[in-house]
């Protein structure tokens, strides 16, 4: 017969030691489990002596009663300590910084166009706007571009109706402006241009210009010079110069070509020139007694440059990896 007082020292000894609750159901199984020495003990307790068998019975079974008892209660203990950890470890610090949303920023064309009119707007001009669907005569005509211009081609013109086209460029805003007011003006003209064009590294069929314009009595080349270094020095960094070349369009006389100076060599960024006579007259503009000053410059082209984005297309496609890189925010 196993002696009571060292089954019950032993017991109590493995349930104080058990670490945590799984290991305390082992020690509940090997102390009062049904093959458990105690268990054992009291099924033989029916081979004992009849006068032994109350006293032995009894033993056992309050020894039984311990070793249950301390159990249970070391049960609560684990259990309460196990909850402390599971608080401790799940506290939320509300102190913490929150953790930051993805957000947009503005397009580079749209931080562009804006840089470009910021450079205006701080020297008096004033910003206007026309609309993309125009007539044959504000596009061209007005302008001094006759029929037979290859720009007037329909390779080259959306047309939407007889005499009706989307614009080719934003020079017809010009004629809008001068239509509206008289001289002295200082306008740029932003905005979206059409052309019969097909996509690839460096055409779009839709892209964006900004027209300038200056009319005044007096206003001379060397006026639109100095706008255009102190514009080129804003947009590319006050290292640069500019060279005019000569070139033609319809609407100005002279026309000048524009080169920005680029590493050793030079980069074409505009075509400017004085006002030809015939378009001051056209808007009822005594060309005897005012002159003027105008420029195109390709937005798409300033942006490229400026980044050195490879292909105008990137600007379309709305790769966020890409526009992330040039983002504003
Ligand atoms: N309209 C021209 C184009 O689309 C750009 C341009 C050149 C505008 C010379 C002008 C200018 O006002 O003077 O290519």
């Amino acid at each position: 017969m196993v002696d009571p007082d060292t089954l019950l020292a032993d017991a109590l000894a493995q349930v104080d030691a058990a670490p945590n609750l799984a290991a305390l159901e082992d020690v509940r199984i090997a102390t009062v489990g049904r093959n458990a020495p105690l268990p054992l003990a009291l099924r033989d307790v029916g081979t004992l002596p009849p006068e032994e068998r109350g006293e032995a019975g009894k033993r056992l079974n309050i020894t039984r009663q311990q070793i249950e008892a301390r159990l249970t209660q070391r049960q609560a203990q684990l259990e309460s300590s196990a909850l402390a950890d599971t608080l401790a470890n799940d506290r939320i610090d509300v102190t913490l910084p929150g953790r930051a949303m993805p957000h947009g920023g503005l397009h580079v064309l749209t931080q562009t166009r804006r840089e470009i009119e910021q450079i205006f707007l701080d020297m008096g001009y004033a910003i206007a706007e026309g609309p993309e669907v125009e007539t044959e005569f504000n596009n061209f005509t007005a302008l001094n571009i006759p029929d037979d211009h290859p720009a007037k081609a329909d390779s080259d013109t959306l047309w939407v109706s007889d005499g009706v086209l989307l614009r080719t460029h934003t020079s017809p805003v010009q004629v809008r402006v001068m239509g509206a007011q008289d001289p002295p003006v200082a306008v740029i003209c932003p905005g979206r241009v059409y052309r019969r064009d097909t996509q690839d590294a460096t055409h779009s069929p839709i892209f964006h210009q900004v027209e300038g314009l200056v009319i005044d009595e007096g206003i001379t080349l060397a006026h639109l010079k100095g706008t255009l270094e102190h514009v080129t020095k804003r947009l590319f960094g006050e290292d640069r110069k500019i060279r005019l070349r000569s070139g033609f369009f319809p609407f100005t006389e002279p026309s000048i070509e524009v080169d920005v100076s680029w590493g050793d060599g030079w980069m074409e960024i505009l075509g400017a020139g004085m006002v030809d006579p015939n378009v001051l007259e056209h808007v009822g503009y005594d060309s005897t007694k005012v002159t003027g000053f105008a420029f195109g410059m390709g937005i798409e082209r300033i942006a490229m440059l400026r980044h050195g984005i490879p292909d105008i297309r990137m600007l379309y496609d709305n790769d966020v990896r890409f526009l992330a890189q040039l983002s504003n925010s």
